[in-house]
């Protein structure tokens, strides 16, 4: 199982004091320090989401990551063109296409590859054929899944945000609906990896769906960091994965 570290919110603690001045000298804390610390915790990649409105991770910090850290770097973005042609010059190892609406505060909801086939297809097209691989960040749901591998996605990130804010019950039958959707991944060829919501108090529920590689987590390990640092915080995740069969 392997981690992929987001390190959005990096910066956007940056961007709460130097929103006007994020590459000043004194503009801190630096995504590009938090990339090295992943790295030393055991990050297996770099994670970070170019925002439309830019309102954490700047296009400087995906070319400094990009440039310094010798990780895999995931690009999380909307599938718009404008940040087609910023991915298509970045060439990130790996894209994740989100849908993202400005007034969120996350992302809220998987994209809909199913109804919006005909805008991705040429956009997934471009990008593999830049180098990148693409990953599709979809609800559950099997009509996403299918819609994806017709898409001629390689990879699938199943979006855990319903799981992780639910409990009882509705946790159990959401866990069930992810496992549905990863045996269909798998059954249909894709690699299928996992995120939002995910913490070090539902691994083992999670643990519990099949055929998962790649699990992508920030908002938790960032918070941690805080009081035990980031690498610590790496570690530590990396550790109660890998207790854990998956
Ligand atoms: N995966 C995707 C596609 C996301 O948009 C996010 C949130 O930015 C995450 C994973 C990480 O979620 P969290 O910050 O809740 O761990």
């Amino acid at each position: 199982m392997l981690l992929g570290v987001n390190i959005d919110h990096v910066a956007t603690l940056r961007q709460a004091r130097y929103a006007a001045m994020p590459d000043a000298p004194q503009a801190e804390p630096s995504p590009l320090a938090a990339a090295r610390a992943a790295l030393e915790g055991g990050a297996d990649s770099i994670t970070l989401h170019v925002r439309e409105d830019r309102r954490h991770m700047q296009d400087a910090d995906a070319r400094a990551v990009r440039r310094e850290i010798p990780l895999p770097l995931n690009l999380e973005m909307g599938a718009t063109p404008a940040m087609l042609d910023f991915a298509l010059a970045l060439r990130p190892d790996y894209i994740c296409l989100v849908p993202e609406r400005r007034q969120e505060i996350t992302t809220e909801g998987g994209l809909d590859a199913a109804g919006r086939a005909a805008e991705l297809a040429p956009m997934v097209a471009a990008l593999q054929a830049n180098g990148s691989r693409v990953s599709l960040f979809i609800d559950p749901e099997t009509a996403q899944v299918e819609a994806a591998r017709a898409l001629g996605a390689p990879m699938i990130e199943l979006h855990t945000g319903r799981f992780a804010n639910s409990s009882g019950a509705a946790r159990a039958a959401e866990t069930r609906r992810l496992a549905a959707a990863a045996e269909l991944g798998h059954a249909l060829g894709l690699e299928v990896h996992a995120g939002h919501g995910i913490q070090l108090s539902n691994l083992r529920e999670l643990s519990a769906v099949p055929h998962l590689s790649e699990l992508n987590i920030g908002h938790t390990i960032i918070a941690r960091a805080v009081f035990i640092g980031l690498a610590a915080a790496v570690r530590e995740m990396k550790e109660a994965i890998a207790r854990l069969s998956w």
